[in-house]
Protein backbone atom coordinates (compact mmCIF):
# COMPACT_ATOMS: atom_id res chain seq x y z
CA UNK A 1 0.00 0.00 0.00
CA UNK A 2 0.99 3.78 -0.77
CA UNK A 3 1.30 6.47 1.98
CA UNK A 4 -0.83 9.08 1.50
CA UNK A 5 0.62 12.28 0.41
CA UNK A 6 -1.92 14.00 -0.72
CA UNK A 7 -3.17 15.87 2.48
CA UNK A 8 -5.71 18.78 1.79
CA UNK A 9 -6.11 21.76 4.30
CA UNK A 10 -8.33 20.32 6.51
CA UNK A 11 -5.92 17.31 7.10
CA UNK A 12 -8.34 14.82 5.45
CA UNK A 13 -5.88 12.42 2.95
CA UNK A 14 -6.93 12.20 -0.74
CA UNK A 15 -6.96 8.69 -1.12
CA UNK A 16 -10.01 8.40 -3.97
CA UNK A 17 -9.40 9.85 -7.87
CA UNK A 18 -12.91 9.65 -10.10
CA UNK A 19 -12.05 10.29 -13.60
CA UNK A 20 -14.26 11.17 -16.27
CA UNK A 21 -13.23 9.72 -19.80
CA UNK A 22 -15.86 11.61 -21.93
CA UNK A 23 -18.43 13.96 -21.41
CA UNK A 24 -20.39 11.94 -24.27
CA UNK A 25 -23.81 9.72 -23.48
CA UNK A 26 -25.73 7.29 -25.17
CA UNK A 27 -28.59 8.97 -22.33
CA UNK A 28 -30.25 11.99 -21.89
CA UNK A 29 -30.92 11.90 -18.55
CA UNK A 30 -33.36 15.18 -17.53
CA UNK A 31 -31.50 15.85 -14.36
CA UNK A 32 -28.01 15.51 -16.34
CA UNK A 33 -28.01 17.03 -19.29
CA UNK A 34 -30.23 18.58 -21.87
CA UNK A 35 -31.45 17.45 -24.53
CA UNK A 36 -29.65 19.02 -27.11
CA UNK A 37 -26.16 18.91 -25.81
CA UNK A 38 -22.61 20.50 -27.44
CA UNK A 39 -19.96 18.15 -26.32
CA UNK A 40 -16.18 18.65 -26.78
CA UNK A 41 -14.26 18.44 -29.86
CA UNK A 42 -12.35 15.06 -29.79
CA UNK A 43 -9.17 17.14 -29.61
CA UNK A 44 -9.83 18.46 -25.89
CA UNK A 45 -9.83 15.30 -24.65
CA UNK A 46 -6.64 13.69 -22.90
CA UNK A 47 -5.55 10.80 -24.99
CA UNK A 48 -5.80 7.06 -23.34
CA UNK A 49 -1.76 7.56 -23.21
CA UNK A 50 -2.63 11.01 -21.34
CA UNK A 51 -5.43 9.62 -18.83
CA UNK A 52 -2.81 6.79 -17.98
CA UNK A 53 -0.51 8.84 -17.46
CA UNK A 54 -2.41 11.03 -15.28
CA UNK A 55 -4.06 8.17 -13.16
CA UNK A 56 -0.31 6.46 -12.74
CA UNK A 57 0.76 10.32 -11.03
CA UNK A 58 -2.26 10.54 -8.60
CA UNK A 59 -1.71 6.28 -8.00
CA UNK A 60 2.03 7.47 -7.16
CA UNK A 61 0.86 9.99 -4.58
CA UNK A 62 -1.21 7.73 -2.61
CA UNK A 63 -4.89 7.22 -4.52
CA UNK A 64 -5.72 3.86 -3.53
CA UNK A 65 -8.95 3.80 -5.15
CA UNK A 66 -9.91 4.97 -9.07
CA UNK A 67 -13.45 5.14 -10.38
CA UNK A 68 -13.80 5.70 -14.13
CA UNK A 69 -17.18 8.17 -15.29
CA UNK A 70 -18.52 10.10 -17.89
CA UNK A 71 -20.73 10.88 -19.33
CA UNK A 72 -20.66 7.21 -19.86
CA UNK A 73 -17.09 5.81 -19.83
CA UNK A 74 -18.10 2.90 -21.41
CA UNK A 75 -18.55 4.75 -25.09
CA UNK A 76 -15.47 6.48 -24.93
CA UNK A 77 -13.78 4.10 -28.27
CA UNK A 78 -11.07 1.85 -26.83
CA UNK A 79 -11.37 2.92 -23.05
CA UNK A 80 -10.98 -1.40 -22.44
CA UNK A 81 -7.40 -0.64 -23.59
CA UNK A 82 -7.11 1.97 -20.57
CA UNK A 83 -8.73 -0.29 -18.03
CA UNK A 84 -6.20 -2.53 -19.28
CA UNK A 85 -3.28 -0.64 -18.61
CA UNK A 86 -4.42 0.15 -15.19
CA UNK A 87 -4.43 -3.47 -14.49
CA UNK A 88 -0.62 -3.37 -13.65
CA UNK A 89 -1.47 -0.66 -10.43
CA UNK A 90 -3.76 -3.70 -9.07
CA UNK A 91 -1.30 -5.97 -9.85
CA UNK A 92 1.71 -4.29 -7.91
CA UNK A 93 -0.71 -3.48 -4.60
CA UNK A 94 -0.79 0.20 -5.39
CA UNK A 95 -4.33 0.80 -6.22
CA UNK A 96 -7.06 -1.61 -4.07
CA UNK A 97 -9.76 -0.77 -6.55
CA UNK A 98 -10.34 -0.16 -9.69
CA UNK A 99 -13.96 0.41 -11.05
CA UNK A 100 -16.73 2.16 -12.46
CA UNK A 101 -20.31 4.03 -12.83
CA UNK A 102 -22.02 3.40 -15.84
CA UNK A 103 -25.61 3.55 -17.23
CA UNK A 104 -25.46 0.17 -18.23
CA UNK A 105 -26.19 0.18 -21.60
CA UNK A 106 -23.03 -1.50 -22.99
CA UNK A 107 -22.36 -4.02 -19.95
CA UNK A 108 -23.48 -6.37 -21.99
CA UNK A 109 -20.29 -5.52 -24.16
CA UNK A 110 -17.90 -5.24 -21.69
CA UNK A 111 -18.63 -7.09 -18.71
CA UNK A 112 -16.00 -9.75 -19.03
CA UNK A 113 -13.26 -7.60 -20.26
CA UNK A 114 -13.93 -5.37 -16.82
CA UNK A 115 -13.40 -8.70 -14.99
CA UNK A 116 -10.65 -9.21 -16.58
CA UNK A 117 -8.88 -5.88 -15.90
CA UNK A 118 -9.61 -6.21 -12.78
CA UNK A 119 -12.87 -4.70 -11.81
CA UNK A 120 -15.31 -6.45 -9.65
CA UNK A 121 -17.53 -3.81 -8.55
CA UNK A 122 -19.65 -1.99 -11.01
CA UNK A 123 -22.07 1.44 -9.78
CA UNK A 124 -24.87 1.11 -12.65
CA UNK A 125 -27.56 4.64 -12.49
CA UNK A 126 -31.08 3.25 -12.61
CA UNK A 127 -33.99 5.05 -11.69
CA UNK A 128 -37.26 3.11 -12.06
CA UNK A 129 -38.39 -0.36 -13.41
CA UNK A 130 -41.00 0.96 -15.82
CA UNK A 131 -40.26 0.93 -19.34
CA UNK A 132 -42.31 3.55 -20.09
CA UNK A 133 -40.76 5.65 -17.25
CA UNK A 134 -37.52 4.84 -17.72
CA UNK A 135 -37.65 6.02 -21.46
CA UNK A 136 -39.18 9.40 -20.02
CA UNK A 137 -35.95 9.83 -17.66
CA UNK A 138 -33.31 8.89 -19.77
CA UNK A 139 -34.76 10.65 -22.82
CA UNK A 140 -32.88 8.66 -25.12
CA UNK A 141 -32.57 5.04 -23.03
CA UNK A 142 -34.18 1.59 -23.33
CA UNK A 143 -34.80 -0.26 -20.05
CA UNK A 144 -34.35 -3.73 -21.54
CA UNK A 145 -30.98 -3.39 -22.93
CA UNK A 146 -29.40 -2.47 -19.60
CA UNK A 147 -31.45 -5.11 -17.51
CA UNK A 148 -28.97 -7.03 -19.78
CA UNK A 149 -26.43 -5.24 -19.19
CA UNK A 150 -27.15 -6.02 -15.22
CA UNK A 151 -27.48 -9.76 -16.32
CA UNK A 152 -24.28 -10.19 -18.13
CA UNK A 153 -22.67 -7.97 -15.21
CA UNK A 154 -23.53 -10.31 -12.59
CA UNK A 155 -22.39 -13.38 -14.80
CA UNK A 156 -19.04 -11.94 -15.10
CA UNK A 157 -19.00 -12.18 -11.88
CA UNK A 158 -18.67 -8.33 -11.15
CA UNK A 159 -20.77 -7.16 -7.65
CA UNK A 160 -23.52 -4.73 -8.87
CA UNK A 161 -25.20 -1.90 -7.27
CA UNK A 162 -27.76 0.78 -8.36
CA UNK A 163 -27.76 4.24 -7.70
CA UNK A 164 -31.29 5.77 -7.53
CA UNK A 165 -31.76 9.51 -7.60
CA UNK A 166 -34.73 10.01 -5.29
CA UNK A 167 -37.39 11.98 -7.19
CA UNK A 168 -40.75 13.13 -6.16
CA UNK A 169 -43.90 12.04 -8.07
CA UNK A 170 -41.05 9.92 -10.08
CA UNK A 171 -40.09 6.87 -8.63
CA UNK A 172 -41.91 7.19 -4.97
CA UNK A 173 -44.24 4.51 -5.46
CA UNK A 174 -41.50 1.68 -6.85
CA UNK A 175 -39.66 2.63 -3.50
CA UNK A 176 -40.57 -1.15 -2.43
CA UNK A 177 -40.30 -2.74 -5.58
CA UNK A 178 -37.16 -1.84 -6.64
CA UNK A 179 -36.26 -2.79 -3.02
CA UNK A 180 -37.26 -5.96 -3.75
CA UNK A 181 -36.46 -6.59 -6.77
CA UNK A 182 -32.52 -5.82 -6.20
CA UNK A 183 -32.92 -8.59 -2.59
CA UNK A 184 -33.98 -11.37 -5.52
CA UNK A 185 -30.74 -10.55 -7.45
CA UNK A 186 -28.65 -10.29 -4.72
CA UNK A 187 -27.76 -6.11 -5.99
CA UNK A 188 -26.68 -3.77 -3.51
CA UNK A 189 -28.92 -0.73 -3.46
CA UNK A 190 -28.29 3.15 -2.92
CA UNK A 191 -30.71 6.26 -3.23
CA UNK A 192 -29.27 9.66 -4.03
CA UNK A 193 -31.29 12.82 -3.44
CA UNK A 194 -30.99 14.96 -6.05
CA UNK A 195 -28.85 18.19 -6.64
CA UNK A 196 -28.59 21.18 -7.68
CA UNK A 197 -26.11 20.67 -11.10
CA UNK A 198 -26.74 22.35 -13.99
CA UNK A 199 -29.00 25.00 -14.85
CA UNK A 200 -31.26 22.21 -17.02
CA UNK A 201 -33.34 25.88 -17.40
CA UNK A 202 -36.26 23.21 -17.40
CA UNK A 203 -36.62 21.38 -13.79
CA UNK A 204 -37.60 22.22 -10.25
CA UNK A 205 -35.10 20.91 -7.89
CA UNK A 206 -36.93 21.92 -4.88
CA UNK A 207 -39.86 20.32 -6.74
CA UNK A 208 -38.26 16.92 -7.20
CA UNK A 209 -36.40 16.42 -3.93
CA UNK A 210 -37.42 13.83 -1.97
CA UNK A 211 -35.59 13.31 0.97
CA UNK A 212 -33.96 10.28 2.15
CA UNK A 213 -35.01 10.79 5.53
CA UNK A 214 -38.51 10.11 4.10
CA UNK A 215 -37.58 7.10 2.08
CA UNK A 216 -35.98 5.84 5.37
CA UNK A 217 -39.47 6.23 7.48
CA UNK A 218 -41.27 4.54 4.50
CA UNK A 219 -38.89 1.37 4.57
CA UNK A 220 -39.84 1.41 8.64
CA UNK A 221 -43.37 0.71 7.83
CA UNK A 222 -42.66 -2.44 6.10
CA UNK A 223 -38.97 -3.45 6.97
CA UNK A 224 -37.19 -3.52 10.69
CA UNK A 225 -34.75 -1.25 9.70
CA UNK A 226 -31.43 -0.96 11.29
CA UNK A 227 -28.61 1.55 11.01
CA UNK A 228 -24.95 0.31 10.49
CA UNK A 229 -22.37 2.37 11.53
CA UNK A 230 -20.05 0.62 9.04
CA UNK A 231 -18.55 3.33 5.88
CA UNK A 232 -16.79 2.13 2.04
CA UNK A 233 -14.96 5.15 1.84
CA UNK A 234 -18.32 6.68 -0.02
CA UNK A 235 -20.34 9.18 1.49
CA UNK A 236 -23.06 7.06 1.85
CA UNK A 237 -24.67 5.72 4.88
CA UNK A 238 -26.02 2.20 5.09
CA UNK A 239 -29.05 0.46 6.86
CA UNK A 240 -30.05 -3.34 7.14
CA UNK A 241 -33.58 -4.34 6.42
CA UNK A 242 -33.77 -7.23 8.92
CA UNK A 243 -36.40 -9.02 6.51
CA UNK A 244 -34.34 -9.41 3.22
CA UNK A 245 -30.97 -9.01 5.05
CA UNK A 246 -30.07 -6.39 2.31
CA UNK A 247 -28.07 -2.90 2.77
CA UNK A 248 -29.33 -0.06 1.46
CA UNK A 249 -27.30 2.90 1.28
CA UNK A 250 -28.30 6.86 1.32
CA UNK A 251 -26.42 9.21 -0.12
CA UNK A 252 -27.33 12.65 1.47
CA UNK A 253 -26.05 15.54 0.38
CA UNK A 254 -29.19 17.70 1.33
CA UNK A 255 -30.31 16.01 4.35
CA UNK A 256 -26.56 14.82 6.25
CA UNK A 257 -23.47 16.16 4.88
CA UNK A 258 -20.59 14.31 4.59
CA UNK A 259 -18.18 16.59 3.76
CA UNK A 260 -15.98 16.38 6.74
CA UNK A 261 -14.68 12.64 5.79
CA UNK A 262 -14.36 13.23 2.27
CA UNK A 263 -11.34 11.90 0.63
CA UNK A 264 -11.98 12.64 -3.08
CA UNK A 265 -11.00 14.44 -6.15
CA UNK A 266 -12.36 14.76 -9.06
CA UNK A 267 -11.04 14.75 -12.84
CA UNK A 268 -12.63 15.38 -16.07
CA UNK A 269 -12.04 14.46 -19.73
CA UNK A 270 -9.99 17.22 -20.47
CA UNK A 271 -7.70 17.07 -17.36
CA UNK A 272 -9.29 19.48 -15.48
CA UNK A 273 -9.35 18.97 -11.37
CA UNK A 274 -11.97 19.89 -9.82
CA UNK A 275 -11.64 19.31 -5.56
CA UNK A 276 -15.41 19.40 -4.61
CA UNK A 277 -18.58 17.90 -6.64
CA UNK A 278 -19.99 21.20 -5.33
CA UNK A 279 -17.57 23.83 -6.14
CA UNK A 280 -16.11 25.77 -9.22
CA UNK A 281 -12.61 25.10 -7.54
CA UNK A 282 -10.65 23.20 -10.55
CA UNK A 283 -7.18 23.00 -11.57
CA UNK A 284 -6.15 22.58 -15.14
CA UNK A 285 -3.61 19.57 -15.11
CA UNK A 286 -3.54 19.09 -18.83
CA UNK A 287 -1.00 21.84 -19.41
CA UNK A 288 1.26 20.55 -16.63
CA UNK A 289 0.79 17.19 -17.81
CA UNK A 290 1.64 18.65 -21.90
CA UNK A 291 4.91 20.54 -20.33
CA UNK A 292 7.32 17.78 -20.20
CA UNK A 293 7.65 14.26 -20.34
CA UNK A 294 8.89 14.62 -16.51
CA UNK A 295 5.80 14.19 -14.18
CA UNK A 296 7.81 16.44 -11.91
CA UNK A 297 5.52 20.14 -13.25
CA UNK A 298 1.88 17.50 -12.96
CA UNK A 299 3.15 16.70 -9.23
CA UNK A 300 3.58 19.83 -7.97
CA UNK A 301 -0.02 21.18 -9.80
CA UNK A 302 -1.82 18.38 -7.77
CA UNK A 303 0.03 19.34 -4.74
CA UNK A 304 -0.86 22.96 -5.57
CA UNK A 305 -4.85 21.71 -5.97
CA UNK A 306 -5.28 19.82 -2.96
CA UNK A 307 -3.87 22.54 -1.31
CA UNK A 308 -6.73 24.20 -2.35
CA UNK A 309 -10.12 21.94 -1.54
CA UNK A 310 -12.35 23.63 -0.29
CA UNK A 311 -14.52 22.30 2.79
CA UNK A 312 -17.68 21.25 1.51
CA UNK A 313 -20.65 22.26 -0.84
CA UNK A 314 -23.08 24.57 -0.37
CA UNK A 315 -26.04 22.58 -1.58
CA UNK A 316 -29.47 23.79 0.22
CA UNK A 317 -32.99 24.31 -0.44
CA UNK A 318 -33.97 24.74 2.89
CA UNK A 319 -35.49 28.53 1.13
CA UNK A 320 -37.27 26.51 -1.11
CA UNK A 321 -35.09 27.57 -3.34
CA UNK A 322 -31.99 25.42 -5.03
CA UNK A 323 -29.00 27.46 -3.64
CA UNK A 324 -25.59 26.45 -3.85
CA UNK A 325 -26.19 25.51 -7.03
CA UNK A 326 -23.48 25.15 -9.23
CA UNK A 327 -23.67 25.74 -12.96
CA UNK A 328 -21.68 22.71 -14.72
CA UNK A 329 -23.69 19.08 -15.37
CA UNK A 330 -22.86 16.10 -13.70
CA UNK A 331 -21.73 14.53 -16.51
CA UNK A 332 -18.53 16.93 -16.29
CA UNK A 333 -17.30 15.77 -13.37
CA UNK A 334 -18.94 12.27 -13.58
CA UNK A 335 -21.15 12.41 -10.38
P1 LIG B 1 -18.85 3.50 -3.65
O1 LIG B 1 -19.07 3.99 -2.25
O2 LIG B 1 -17.47 3.05 -3.92
O3 LIG B 1 -19.87 2.51 -4.15
O4 LIG B 1 -18.97 4.71 -4.63
P2 LIG B 1 -19.68 6.10 -4.59
O5 LIG B 1 -21.03 6.02 -3.98
O6 LIG B 1 -18.73 7.12 -4.13
O7 LIG B 1 -19.77 6.29 -6.16
P3 LIG B 1 -20.97 6.49 -7.12
O8 LIG B 1 -20.43 6.82 -8.45
O9 LIG B 1 -21.91 5.35 -7.04
O10 LIG B 1 -21.61 7.77 -6.48
C1 LIG B 1 -22.93 7.94 -6.55
C2 LIG B 1 -23.29 9.37 -6.58
O11 LIG B 1 -23.15 9.90 -5.29
C3 LIG B 1 -22.38 10.24 -7.39
O12 LIG B 1 -22.63 10.15 -8.72
C4 LIG B 1 -22.76 11.58 -6.85
O13 LIG B 1 -24.00 11.93 -7.38
C5 LIG B 1 -22.86 11.25 -5.39
N1 LIG B 1 -21.60 11.53 -4.75
C6 LIG B 1 -20.49 10.75 -4.75
N2 LIG B 1 -19.49 11.38 -4.10
C7 LIG B 1 -19.96 12.58 -3.69
C8 LIG B 1 -19.40 13.68 -3.00
O14 LIG B 1 -18.24 13.70 -2.62
N3 LIG B 1 -20.21 14.75 -2.77
C9 LIG B 1 -21.50 14.78 -3.19
N4 LIG B 1 -22.24 15.86 -2.92
N5 LIG B 1 -22.07 13.74 -3.85
C10 LIG B 1 -21.32 12.67 -4.11
N1 LIG C 1 -28.38 14.81 -8.58
C1 LIG C 1 -28.07 13.61 -8.04
N2 LIG C 1 -27.53 12.61 -8.76
C2 LIG C 1 -27.33 12.81 -10.06
N3 LIG C 1 -26.81 12.02 -11.00
C3 LIG C 1 -26.78 12.70 -12.17
N4 LIG C 1 -27.28 13.94 -12.02
C4 LIG C 1 -27.63 14.04 -10.70
C5 LIG C 1 -28.20 15.07 -9.89
N5 LIG C 1 -28.52 16.27 -10.41
C6 LIG C 1 -26.35 10.67 -10.73
C7 LIG C 1 -26.65 9.65 -11.78
C8 LIG C 1 -25.58 8.64 -11.54
C9 LIG C 1 -24.45 9.42 -10.98
C10 LIG C 1 -23.27 9.51 -11.89
O1 LIG C 1 -24.95 10.70 -10.70
O2 LIG C 1 -27.89 9.03 -11.68
O3 LIG C 1 -25.95 7.65 -10.63
FE1 LIG D 1 -25.73 9.75 -19.09
FE2 LIG D 1 -25.45 9.19 -16.49
FE3 LIG D 1 -25.97 11.67 -17.25
FE4 LIG D 1 -27.84 9.83 -17.51
S1 LIG D 1 -26.94 10.55 -15.56
S2 LIG D 1 -27.26 11.35 -19.09
S3 LIG D 1 -26.69 8.04 -18.01
S4 LIG D 1 -24.13 10.55 -17.71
Amino acid sequence: MNTPQLIDPFARAITYLRVSVTDRCDFRCVYCMSENMTFLPKKELLTLEELDRMCSAFIGLGVEKLRITGGEPLVRREIMTFFRGMTRHLESGALQELTLTTNGSQLARFADDLYAAGVRRVNVSLDTLDEEKFARVTRWGRLPQVLKGIDAAQKAGLRVKLNAVALKGFNEEELFSLTEWCAGRDIDLTWIEVMPMGDLGNEDRVGQYWPVSEIQAQLAQRYRVTELAHKTGGPARYVRLEETGQQIGFITPLTHNFCESCNRVRLTCTGQLYMCLGQEDMMDLRAPLRSSESDAPLVEAIHKAIGLKPKGHDFDYSRQRADGQVSRHMSHTGG
